[in-house]
């Protein structure tokens, strides 16, 4: 992940090549797909039995895992912040055997700061060890959210957001995912692909967070889904919020 990161900075001096997915807000460049194909040619050589899924090639043919393990690549996890701002942008890389998360890396690239671990070594930002951050309530610290939820206010997000300390989109769910893992927020809330929540998930449960779909059920791996990740205190206030309006 040092040498993405190296190749993601060198290619400041370059002009990137930028095409649309889905619509104008859903971009892709020649850096995201770079990257992840430089992820799967490392992971090949040296976990060749492996199965793997990567944002930028989703639809190519996963050959079946022989060693049981699965491995999940979002190579740049906020490739507008990417292309905009050059700034506030992650790369992200789980691995999993069958549900259970096994590693997860959140690389900060503009600040040099890899998150990274699993349940059997905790977890660590570069050298240092992360301590669980405190079990603050909704009202005790920031919420983090994806813009479309708030917008709309899908499941009561507004009140949710009203009862916080304040509300933070970054667009950036690694980012956010890393401000949980913190303390800096107690909460996050966004829709998200498996790619945006496979690495979070295993370390903010390590930490001893909650992460599970906004209407408290276990989140089914490998699909999309509204999910939240919360301190306990703050999931149970949000779970409440989100239950009143049904
Ligand atoms: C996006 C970001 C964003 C989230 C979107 C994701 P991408 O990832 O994580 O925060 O709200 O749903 O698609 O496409 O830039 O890797
Ligand atoms: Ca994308
Ligand atoms: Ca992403
Ligand atoms: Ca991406």
């Amino acid at each position: 992940m040092r040498e993405a990161r190296t190749k993601i900075l060198v290619s400041f001096n370059e002009q990137l090549d930028i095409t649309t997915k889905t619509g104008p807000n859903d971009l892709v460049t020649n850096i995201d797909r770079e990257v992840e194909a430089f992820y799967r040619d490392k992971i090949k050589k040296y976990y060749p039995a492996s199965g793997i899924v990567g944002e930028e090639s989703v639809n190519e043919n996963t050959k079946p895992a022989v060693d049981g393990l699965l491995w999940i690549i979002d190579p740049i996890d906020g490739t507008m912040n990417f292309v905009k701002q050059r700034d506030h942008f992650a790369s992200m890389i789980a691995v999993y055997q069958k549900d259970k998360g096994l590693r997860g890396y959140i690389y900060d690239i503009m600040q040099d700061k890899l998150y990274w671990g699993g349940a059997d070594i905790g977890v660590y930002c570069n050298n240092e060890k992360m301590a669980p951050p405190r079990n603050k309530g909704l009202e005790g610290g920031l919420f983090g959210v994806g813009a479309p939820l708030l917008i709309k206010n899908y499941h009561n997000l507004q009140n949710v957001a009203m009862r916080s300390c304040g509300t933070r989109i970054y667009g950036c769910s690694g980012l956010q995912f890393i401000h949980v893992l913190n303390g800096q927020c107690v909460a996050y809330s966004s829709y998200l692909r498996p790619w945006d929540y496979a690495a979070g998930k295993v370390l903010a449960e390590t930490l001893g967070l909650v992460v599970k779909t906004i209407d408290g059920k276990p989140i089914d791996m490998l699909s999309s889904s509204d999910v939240l990740v919360a301190t306990k205190n703050a999931q149970k206030d949000i779970t409440r919020i989100v239950q009143s309006i049904y």
